[in-house]
């Protein structure tokens, strides 16, 4: 039988709503409005020096939030985590319908909603080779160096600025690096991102540029690369380190490098992970999971995940959770949406899903449960993780 969290998490939820509003919460405060002695609440568990944290669509699912009136899904999403990040919000396409236009409605839904809820926001994303809009792609066919320079300082200065004091990460560059699998092996995606592209003479130099507008537009932001296949050391983290050092050496305010997280049952779990964030932090950067799903596939024969899929499921979600407990420069560990009918993972990878830590009726899977009870051996209370 399911063990319902409905009861706890109104309540939970509903405690935080007499607090008066106070802005962002600190890496470090522990969450107002909640209860230590609650122990069904990821955020409450956690160490108070790391973010627990969830994407979510604010346009979807923020837009109209009423504090007095929540949804389910957003009494959840208040009660469990601390951290946001917008799954589509902060997007180009999502932010700049035109070269001249910026629609911030549905992230500043978000940024209203996390601060209601004395949450933090992870910014993602400002370069990146998907999910522009047709503008930019069409434009970029025929852009020189600093034509593709001036668009990009612009969106940088313009949207990190927008949102200066309000994002405690932002996801500067995203998914730069192609694959080993990949034509042309683990290179900078020089061909399918359209900035890299038009600057691939010099390709780094635009990367240390677009961290230092970011930097400019908002100094207190740790500003982050991020990929997936990125958990473990391998070729690609290896090409990571290897700019994660050119850039610094430049100048760079490089301050973060992410793994996205997201996992598949077909493949194994890299045990390297933790070794992966400690060479990272050795070079004085934070380090983040910052997508965290695993994808079940379906077996022939069975109409949803097995008990057998759903147990590992849980081992693989609390070892990315271990390696970021274990590595003090680890900030935040953030799941990829949740429940699985919000999941991205349906419509990108046919015949997989089940990748999200909470039941559509929002009861805990497996993966849930070991999280927390993780969270909640590493740190008596809410004190700092030790060692
Ligand atoms: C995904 C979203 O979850 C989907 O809703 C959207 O249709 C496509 O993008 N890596 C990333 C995320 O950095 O931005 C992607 O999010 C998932 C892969």
């Amino acid at each position: 039988m399911r063990r319902s969290m409905r009861s706890l998490l109104v309540a939970a939820a509903t405690a935080s709503l007499v607090l008066p509003l106070c802005g962002v919460t600190a890496a470090s405060a522990a969450p107002p409005g909640f209860s230590n002695a609650d122990k069904s609440a990821l955020r409450n568990q956690a160490p108070i020096d790391l973010a627990i944290g969830s994407a979510v669509w604010g346009k979807q699912q923020l837009v109209g939030y009423d504090p007095a009136d929540p949804t389910e899904y957003q009494q959840v999403l208040g009660a469990q985590f601390s951290s946001l990040t917008p799954e589509n919000d902060m997007k180009w396409d999502a932010l700049r319908p035109a070269p001249d236009v910026y629609d911030f409605a549905s992230a500043d839904a978000l940024v209203a909603y996390a601060q209601a809820n004395h949450q933090q926001v992870r910014g993602h994303t400002l370069l990146w080779h998907s999910q522009n809009p047709a503008w930019v792609t069409e434009a970029s066919t025929t852009w020189t160096c600093d034509e593709a320079r001036t668009v990009l300082e612009d969106h940088i200065r313009t949207v990190v600025g927008h949102f200066k004091g309000q994002i405690y990460e932002w996801d500067v560059a995203n998914e730069i690096f192609q694959d080993t699998w990949d034509n042309g092996g683990v290179r900078l995606r020089t061909e399918a991102n359209p900035f890299l592209k038009a600057c691939s003479d010099d390709p780094v130099g635009l990367l240390v540029d677009a961290f230092r507008w970011a930097h400019e537009a908002d100094p207190d932001a740790v500003l982050f690369l991020n990929d997936y296949n990125a958990e473990g050391v391998n070729e690609k983290t290896d090409a990571y380190y290897a700019l994660a050092q050119e850039m610094l050496v430049a100048g760079a305010p490089l301050g973060g490098f992410g793994a996205q997280g997201h996992l598949s049952l077909q493949y194994g779990f890299d045990t390297s992970m933790q070794e992966n964030f400690e060479r990272f932090a050795a070079l004085g950067l934070q380090v983040a999971v910052t997508e965290a799903d695993v994808r079940i596939p379906l077996l022939a024969g069975e109409t949803g995940p097995t008990p057998e899929q759903v147990a590992t499921q849980a081992e693989r979600y609390d070892g990315m959770l271990q390696a970021c407990l274990n590595v003090k420069a680890c900030s935040s560990f953030t799941v990829w949406g949740f429940p699985d009918a919000n999941s991205w993972v349906p419509d990108v990878f046919p015949g997989e899903g089940w990748a999200t830590i909470l039941e559509d009726d929002y009861s805990p899977k497996p993966a849930f449960d070991v999280m927390l009870r993780s969270l909640r051996d590493a740190t008596p209370g809410t004190s700092p993780r030790k060692g």
